[in-house]
């Protein structure tokens, strides 16, 4: 899902990371897939539905190896330095907005 618009968190993520974006940025926040139908791309596809949905730069953060593979697979990139969270080791992933095509 996207996150509603969170600044102050987002700020947070600018700051521990030392990756700076603005913190208007919307989140692409959790993604679960049930555990019977991982492994299938499922991600991927939420993901990159979410991300074409929103057509505008977007951030994450996981500690999901599985789930910075889907982020690099619809367009984010990691980004300044992994911090320690409660869940593991974090890092910031951001994606630019597309550049949307000028008329001919
Ligand atoms: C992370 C999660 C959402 C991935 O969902 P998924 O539908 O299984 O992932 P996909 O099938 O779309 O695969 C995404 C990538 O991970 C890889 N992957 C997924 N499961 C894998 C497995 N068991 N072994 C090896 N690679 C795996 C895929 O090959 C793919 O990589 P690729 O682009 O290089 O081919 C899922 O594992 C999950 O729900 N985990 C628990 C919740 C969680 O931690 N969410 C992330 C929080 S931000």
């Amino acid at each position: 899902m996207i996150e509603e618009r969170r600044p102050k968190y987002a700020a947070s993520k600018a700051k521990i990371s030392g990756f700076e974006f603005d913190k208007n940025t919307l989140e692409l926040g959790y993604v679960a897939v049930d555990a019977d139908h991982r492994n299938k791309g499922l991600s991927v596809c939420i993901a990159a539905r979410l991300v074409a949905e929103q057509n505008d730069k977007l951030f994450a953060t996981t500690s999901d190896e599985f789930m910075k593979k889907t982020l690099a697979r619809v367009g984010f990139r990691k980004r300044g330095d992994d911090w320690k969270g409660r869940k593991g080791i974090l890092s910031l992933w951001y994606k630019p907005a597309m550049k949307t095509k000028s008329p001919d």
